[in-house]
């Protein structure tokens, strides 16, 4: 058996109602919310649900999303061992305790661990208290560089899946050491060739023809969180989601900076970590010269505007990926799923579903 259909099998055991290609909702912090996870993973996909402001607000989104599911009879609930949504964590600023005690009580089929102080030691403790508290819930680690993904074979606690992070990505990606998916995605797989770990692709993935792409590079699955953000189901102000519909043209109208975590007042982020925004007023004024303090002025005053706080004069964080460009609407999530899907079926059908 080929190694690709070894991994699908296995998959296929743990997530019975991921229809290929495999889709994944990425665990993008509060905006990935209970109705989000639930849609995609009842349209055949696994979603995630997204870090909470504070490590406590996951118990009262699983707890939406087991009552989601009771009320639904969609495929999604074939599995009975553990939840079909996946819940992601920030291991800067999650804490450990709390997290572990929603996973005993839920018990999602998956949890996505995610920027850690300390790469050598912060997974395998997570990764450790999970399994001890719940064997059933697969560790899946994001990564953004070669060096992070080889670091991970030597692990005590391997993970079940691996996301491969490209620089396209939206929201926290790596500062000075990331790649764009395509050189990036193939030198880690060569890497894991032996491993009988599954790389799922993630970054500037928003249709059928990047996931197509991602899937002709190796990987196992597809993750999408810009593409998300465009959605009903996201937790997301109208006022940013319109800029997601808006902007084009990522390369000049997204950049990686740390400024509007500042402005926000977020701090703590492990080193070599930064986030891909929209650029706005903010953003060119600093470029301009005006100092911290007026753009802080004027960023909480923006705050008090509502959605009119964002925009091409706005001046609110807007993170979001390289992608911008090929969103053009807002979608349900089932369809995005179903879209993409269909998109990748039609790409692949003349060589046929098995190659996938
Ligand atoms: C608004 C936003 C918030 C995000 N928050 C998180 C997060 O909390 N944890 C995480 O592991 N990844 C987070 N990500 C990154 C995603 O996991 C994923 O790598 C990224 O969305 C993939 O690129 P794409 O946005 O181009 O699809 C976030 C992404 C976005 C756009």
């Amino acid at each position: 058996m080929s190694r690709s259909l070894r991994l699908a099998t296995n998959l296929a055991r743990h997530y019975p109602w991921v229809t290929t290609p495999f889709i994944v909702s990425a665990p993008m912090r509060v905006m990935s919310s209970p109705s989000l996870a639930v849609a995609v993973s009842n349209a055949g996909g696994l979603g995630f649900l997204g870090p909470g402001v504070k490590t406590q607000d996951i118990h009262k989104d699983l707890e939406e999303i087991s009552t989601l599911l009771k009320t639904n009879t969609a495929s999604a609930n074939t599995n009975s061992e553990s939840l079909p949504v996946g819940v992601g964590f920030q291991l800067w600023s999650d804490d450990v305790t709390v997290g572990i005690a929603a996973i005993e009580r839920y018990k999602p089929c998956a949890a996505w661990l995610y920027a850690p102080h300390n790469t050598d030691t912060d997974y395998d403790h997570w990764a450790r208290q999970i399994r001890r508290v719940s064997p059933h819930t697969h560790i899946w680690i994001q990564v953004g560089s070669l060096a992070e993904a080889t670091a991970l074979l030597s692990a005590s606690e391997k993970p079940d899946v691996v996301v491969v992070q490209g620089a396209e990505s939206g929201g926290h990606g790596r500062e000075t050491d990331g790649l764009g998916l395509i050189t990036l995605f193939p030198e880690v797989a060569d890497a894991y060739a032996d491993s009988g770990i599954p790389l799922f692709a993630a970054g500037g993935i928003a249709d059928g023809r990047g996931a197509a792409a991602a899937l002709c590079l190796g990987a196992d699955g597809v993750v999408m969180g810009t593409r998300f953000l465009a959605t009903p189901e996201a937790r997301i102000s109208r006022g940013y989601q319109n800029e997601i519909v808006r902007a084009s043209d990522g390369a000049a109208s997204t950049t990686r900076t740390f400024l509007y975590n500042q402005l926000r007042g977020t701090v703590g982020w492990p080193k070599n970590y930064s986030p891909r925004t929209i650029i706005n007023q903010s953003y060119r004024d600093h470029q301009a010269g005006v100092p911290f303090e007026e753009l802080k002025r004027l960023h909480d005053e923006a705050l008090q505007a509502g959605d009119d706080g964002w925009g091409p004069e706005g001046r609110l964080a807007t993170y979001a990926g390289a992608s911008i460009g090929l969103i053009h609407g807002v979608k349900d999530a089932d369809t995005i799923v179903r879209e993409v899907r269909e998109q990748v079926l039609e790409k692949f059908a003349p060589v046929g579903k098995s190659k996938l």
